[in-house]
């Protein structure tokens, strides 16, 4: 087990990287699948979902070569298998794409239900109905494993009861190479469903609308080899404008697309953040005491509510009284508890959290709950006073590629050190 050691009160001041998009890479990837072709990748964050990816990958038979460390070539011409083991599939919730894309080139697709950050009761019965209405039938197995197979699966209308990213990632896959059109009413329209289908057109499909909430895929024979580039990640670029905030910081956000971030950079300007919008980067700047403000999450083009756990930790040191209302996942404020041990003053009812800001937070050990509220902690840790150690890291490392180096290189006092408990039961 590792954990960061983080002391906090450094200002970030310097430029940074943004890596390729988590969402976007964990949907291209089972999306190779469909492909009868060579797939050469560019601009793959090099994060451990990624990693979990690409072992389901082997597992079903792919071949994979690294041309470098974030650039990786896909043969799925030999693939042979269509079960996704428990064992792999229980690390991440999008280990669930690989049933569309399995149903999609085989017409039988045999996962795990997945795992993933725990933010309540996470169904899937949007995807199960997109796979359905095709045609596919849907039997639950032993071990928490379920079969979706289809002799031929048929175009159809899909209309979503709930605005769901994954179903509708699920819904574009099941249906490229169906026969006929599909069409996919109340979709979501986050960048990455953009990029998953900018990625299976470059190959051949004909997915249109993407970004608006009706897609149509037309149904075509084959994909064939294609060469891409993954879009660059919209949440970590709103986590390192978070974090030059929350530090009083200046900080050039580079390698970004400005209006993917439209909501975020909104909203820190109510809170007193100056935000300067280049072509393909963004500086952010903190140069009085934040300001209070409400805000709720919403699908895309809302405020995204990967972003709700960082700009918590800026609420609650910002002046006065602010409120979060989470509108998208019924429990995503457990890391709350962690944060009150380092002074953030909160009240939670249900998807309600209201803030009444303080001057400063002090360090104290806490636990990542789960990726984003692991986020939060390391950034609570880079501004308060003191030694902050945050243990669990393992969720902070699915999403952020070279957390420490990329804060390192912004001025911050942070290590990622092996905890002694760990040291101990290797040595026995
Ligand atoms: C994606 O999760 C992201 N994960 C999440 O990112 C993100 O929080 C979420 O979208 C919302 O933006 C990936 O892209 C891999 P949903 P997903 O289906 O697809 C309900 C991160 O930190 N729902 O859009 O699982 C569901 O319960 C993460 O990077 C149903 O009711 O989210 C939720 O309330 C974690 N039935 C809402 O819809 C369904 O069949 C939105 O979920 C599916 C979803």
């Amino acid at each position: 087990m590792e954990k960061y050691v983080i002391r906090g009160g450094n200002r970030l001041c310097g430029e940074v990287e943004i890596s390729g998009a988590k969402n976007a890479a964990v949907a291209i990837l089972p999306a190779t699948v469909l492909i009868d072709g060579v797939c050469r990748v560019d601009n793959i964050p090099s994060i451990s979902d990624v990693s979990t990816t690409l072992k389901i990958l082997k597992s079903l038979g792919s071949q994979i070569r690294y041309i470098n460390k974030n650039t990786i070539e896909i043969d799925n011409s030999t693939l042979q298998f269509h079960t996704v083991p428990h064992d792999l599939a229980r690390h991440m919730r999008a280990s669930y794409y690989f049933i569309g894309s399995l149903l999609g080139r085989f017409g039988i697709a045999r996962v795990s239900m997945p795992g993933g950050c725990n933010f309540g009761v996470r169904p899937i019965d949007q995807h199960l109905k997109a796979f359905t209405a095709l045609g596919a039938s849907v039997s639950p197995m032993e071990n928490g494993m379920i079969e979706v197979v289809a002799d031929r699966l048929v175009g159809n209308s899909i209309y979503l009861d709930v605005v769901s990213v994954g179903a509708t990632v699920n819904a574009i896959l099941s249906a490229v190479l169906a026969r006929g059109t599909t069409i996919i009413e109340n979709a979501a329209k986050e960048p990455h469903i953009v990029d998953l289908a900018n990625f299976l057109n470059s190959a051949g499909a004909d997915i249109r609308g993407a970004g608006t909430d009706v897609i149509k895929v037309f149904g075509v024979e084959r994909l064939h080899s294609t060469h891409y580039s993954i879009i660059p990640d919209q949440i970590e670029a709103g986590t390192y404008m978070v974090a030059s905030a929350a530090t009083g910081g200046d900080v050039l956000v580079k390698n970004v697309i400005p209006k993917h971030l439209e909501s975020i950079t909104a909203k820190l300007q109510e809170m007193g953040v100056v935000v300067e919008e280049y072509d393909d980067a963004i500086r952010v700047t903190r140069p009085n005491r934040l300001i209070h403000c409400n805000i709720k999450t919403m699908p895309h083009p809302g405020f995204p509510t990967d972003m709700q756990p960082p700009v918590a930790v800026l609420l609650s040191m910002a002046d006065g009284t602010s409120i979060i209302t989470e509108s998208v996942w019924e429990n995503r404020f457990r890391y709350i508890d962690e944060l009150r041990r380092m002074g953030v003053q909160a009240q939670v009812d249900g998807k309600v959290a209201v803030f009444q800001g303080v001057e400063y937070l002090t360090a104290a050990p806490v636990k990542a709950t789960d990726l984003r509220g692991g986020i939060a902690m390391v950034i609570a840790g880079l501004a308060a006073r003191g030694v902050t150690e945050v243990e669990e890291i393992h969720h902070i490392e699915r999403g952020y590629e070279n957390l420490v180096e990329k804060l390192a290189n912004l001025g911050a006092d942070i290590r990622r050190v092996v905890t002694s408990d760990s040291l101990i039961s290797r040595a026995l």
